[in-house]
């Protein structure tokens, strides 16, 4: 079927997390991109968009970008909790930034999904969010798109917008949450996307970039500086917001994912990670598409279902169902306060 064509290990200062003031996290609400999107990209792309409480996981009539279940599907699974899954394929943080492909964004399109299915009589003096905050975590997960193909790697982001705004835009959005009642959050730093095919220094035309030719060493140096950039950005910036809603002291508190120390463990250390029949494969990917100009091609080579797991990326720029279980496993720990990514 048609595939939307885009879709610092850190010591937490305060190790003691949601339980302590809280009853148990029963549902995890989530924003972000294709890493995170199970079906809301396709839905859209199919012709129907997604409404109030849409819940849809297809495999295996439709997949996520990951080839299979996407890691929230896992994050409920092992946490046994409700999941919000309100990410986008392609998606960024603010269309009015860093516009890609104008699906719902986190600032606007996502939130709105949120206020619909979570906020009573919105915009009104009995406006009522319906979760109890204590029940409930908010995951950030976004910046892939913003700093890839046709915005900052290729040079290609609106002249007045640098990373600063992009990682406002990422605060504003917790802000904007925090406004609506919400009081848990954790933010997903990006991972290490100078490791993927797509921006691993290979020069060779790829699905998502079959012309013009490009320079893959630029683009390797050049994403390098990004991520490393954005995070450290991003995550003063949390550092900052958790300081400021735990002096106010009305129960908000924002924690940071350090999911670019998480994937780095698993690139270089992948025996305890993989397991499909395979030894273990971070450099490769399963899902090929022989030609690059022809996305009807694409499955053509792939790597066999008793493969797969022993992938850590399922195609040049996303993660791995395999990975995804892994990144799921983690952010539950992360939940409890028991992670220490
Ligand atoms: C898209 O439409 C196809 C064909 O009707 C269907 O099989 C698939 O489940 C749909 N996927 C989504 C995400 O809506
Ligand atoms: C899972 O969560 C549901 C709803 O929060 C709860 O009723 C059920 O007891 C939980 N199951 C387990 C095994 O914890
Ligand atoms: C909720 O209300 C605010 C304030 O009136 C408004 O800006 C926003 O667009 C509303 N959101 C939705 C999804 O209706
Ligand atoms: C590609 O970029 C690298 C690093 O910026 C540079 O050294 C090299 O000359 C470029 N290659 C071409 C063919 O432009
Ligand atoms: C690999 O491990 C995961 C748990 O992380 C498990 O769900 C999956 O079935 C395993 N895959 C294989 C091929 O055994
Ligand atoms: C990893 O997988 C790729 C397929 O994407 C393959 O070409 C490569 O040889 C594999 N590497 C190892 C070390 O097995």
């Amino acid at each position: 079927m048609f595939r939307v064509p885009f879709a610092l290990i850190l010591a937490l200062a305060s190790t003691a997390i949601f339980r302590v003031a809280s009853a148990r996290i029963t549902d995890v609400v989530l924003f972000g991109d294709s890493y995170t999107d199970q079906s809301r990209a396709h839905s859209i792309s199919n012709g129907t968009y997604p409404g109030k409480d849409y819940q849809e996981v297809y495999p295996p009539a439709d997949t996520a970008a990951d080839g299979g279940f996407q890691w929230p599907f896992y994050l409920g699974l092992y946490g046994n909790y409700t999941i919000w899954n309100y990410a986008v394929g392609g998606a960024v943080c603010s269309n009015a930034l860093t516009p890609l492909l104008g699906v719902p964004d986190v600032a606007v399109g996502q939130q709105a999904w949120f206020v619909q299915d979570h906020v009573a009589h919105n915009g009104t003096r009995s406006q009522r969010l319906l979760l109890d905050p204590a029940s409930f975590v908010v995951i950030l997960f976004i910046g892939t798109n913003d700093v890839g193909i046709n915005n900052f790697v290729t040079n290609d982001q609106p002249a007045a917008v640098s990373l600063p705004d992009v990682a406002d835009c990422q605060l504003d959005a917790l802000r904007a949450l925090h406004a609506l009642g919400a009081r848990h959050f954790v933010v997903n730093s990006l991972i290490p996307l100078q490791l993927t095919g797509l921006y691993g220094g290979s020069s060779a035309p790829v699905i998502y970039y079959p012309a013009p030719p490009h320079n893959g060493t630029a683009w390797h140096r050049e994403m390098t500086n990004l991520v490393q950039s954005l995070n450290r950005i991003v995550r003063d910036g949390v550092r900052a917001l958790d300081a400021e809603w735990r002096a106010a002291g009305d129960g908000g508190s924002v924690q940071w994912f350090d999911t670019y120390g998480f994937f780095e463990e698993m690139y270089y250390h992948p025996a305890g990670f993989f397991n499909g029949s395979i030894p273990a494969n971070v450099t490769g990917h399963c899902h090929q598409c022989p030609d690059p100009d022809d996305w009807r091609q694409c499955g053509i080579g792939d790597c066999t279902l008793e493969e797969r797991d022993s992938y850590m990326w399922w195609d040049e720029l996303h993660p791995s169902e395999q990975t995804g279980r892994n990144l799921a496993a983690e952010m539950h720990r992360k939940i409890e306060g028991k992670s220490k990514y």
